[in-house]
């Protein structure tokens, strides 16, 4: 999922190396030749407009950084974030999951101000609505929770989500909550930590829908995850607002050139490579196959997927859709059908995410047909499990 570039990535390796031998460390206050490159490159890949960057060291201090300068430009406090999400694990980070690894911090844990909206999910609608009939009221709804709760000053979202089942929007629903965010002043927060670089078959997963978040933070496929770096990257207009008004935040290891320097050579691989194209030709393959699975089996209730990134929704029941298990099963630790699936997949040597009732499928952007085939049919004779479940 953030090896993009597969294993040992010459290019990606002797970047590292000539960075280590050239200049291993120095205060992020300097200017660097690692930065400045990497600087050049983000401007021609990232949305139009994202132009001012903070360097971390993941994804989870990529999203704080998010947080502060939202509510230090907006100069309010309340974001809204979606049940169905994964942003961290630090206090702010956590307080913004919509996932049940926020209820062990419940509540002193985390910090205060962020407030759940439902999230957009068609095949499970949290509000028991039908795609297209619907308006897309789970984003109608964020308008709603904006207006009444005063103080909001972001929206933040996983534009394409990730663990929590790669649940793809429909067409309008980003183009909408520009405007709700717009109208009343509100930032829009798109965490692609997951779904950035190429994931969706384009570079971002914005992208897909032409939207421009006014916040876009990232980490894993920047550097191939090779090394530990978040990016977190807004407009300059915002960016400006900090020109005389104190950012109070900053690390060590920010902008550290043995993060930066990897970077780089993964963008240069990326494109050399021609993988943001190839995530769409080989995602058609990939999909193809897992729709096959779809009709073989009755534990699949749904297959989805944007690029190379796929989910496989399983369900004791086709018609009502009910899951294996539930998030309270993950959080107790209760055996979980999923888990014997993929033990079963790794005996065969293929690892798959698995997560409550879902598998997520995002393999590196180099993988082949040979290696789909492999990675499907253990997917394949693993599902006998789950059938029987079904049956039983
Ligand atoms: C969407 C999303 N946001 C944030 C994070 C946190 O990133 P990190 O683990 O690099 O701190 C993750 C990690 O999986 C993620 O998937």
């Amino acid at each position: 999922m953030c090896v993009s570039l597969g294993h040992k990535n010459k290019a990606v390796i002797k970047a590292i190396e000539e960075q280590a031998n050239q200049l291993a460390f120095i205060a992020p206050g300097f200017a660097t030749k690692a930065r400045a490159e990497l600087t050049k490159r983000l401007l021609e890949v990232l949305p139009a407009g994202l132009e001012k960057f903070f360097y971390a060291t993941s994804g989870t201090e990529a999203n704080e950084a998010a947080f502060k300068i939202a509510r230090m430009y907006t100069g309010k406090t309340k974001i809204i974030a979606r049940y169905r999400s994964y942003h961290g694990s630090t206090m702010g980070s956590i307080a913004a999951t919509g996932d049940p690894r926020r209820w062990a911090m419940e509540p002193a844990g985390k910090v205060q101000g962020v407030i759940f909206a439902p999230e957009v999910n068609c095949y499970k609608c949290p509000i028991n609505h039908h795609y297209p009939e619907c308006g897309i009221a789970c984003v109608e709804y964020i308008e709603h929770m904006i207006e009444n709760e005063s103080d909001v000053a972001a929206v933040l979202v996983e534009p394409v989500v990730g663990t929590n089942g790669v649940l793809i929007p429909p067409k309008e629903y980003f183009p909408r909550l520009r405007q709700i965010c717009d109208k009343h002043g509100v930032l829009l927060i798109a965490d692609e930590v997951m779904s950035g670089w190429g994931r969706t078959g384009k570079w971002f997963a914005m992208d897909n829908w032409g939207v421009i978040p006014d916040i876009l933070t990232t980490a894993k496929g920047i550097t191939t995850a090779y090394v530990p770096l978040g990016l977190c990257a807004t407009t300059k207009k915002i960016g400006d607002f900090f020109e005389d008004h104190y950012f109070s935040h900053g690390h060590t290891y920010e902008a550290h050139p043995l993060t930066l320097a990897p970077a780089v050579a993964a963008i240069d691989e990326y494109k050399r490579l021609n993988l943001i194209e190839r995530a769409n030709t080989m995602g058609e393959y990939m999909g193809k196959k897992l729709h096959a699975l779809k009709a073989k089996h009755k534990s699949i209730g749904e297959v989805r997927g944007l690029g190379l990134f796929w989910a496989v929704d399983l369900v004791k029941n086709q018609e009502t859709r009910e899951g294996f298990n539930t998030y309270k099963d993950k959080v107790s630790g209760t055996p979980l059908l999923v888990d014997k699936v993929a033990a079963e997949m790794m005996k065969n040597g293929v690892f798959i995410q698995a997560w409550v009732s879902h598998f997520v499928i995002a393999p590196p952007l180099i993988i082949t047909e040979q290696e789909i085939d492999q990675g499907v049919n253990a997917l394949d004779a693993a599902l006998k499990i789950a059938d029987q479940a079904v049956a039983a």
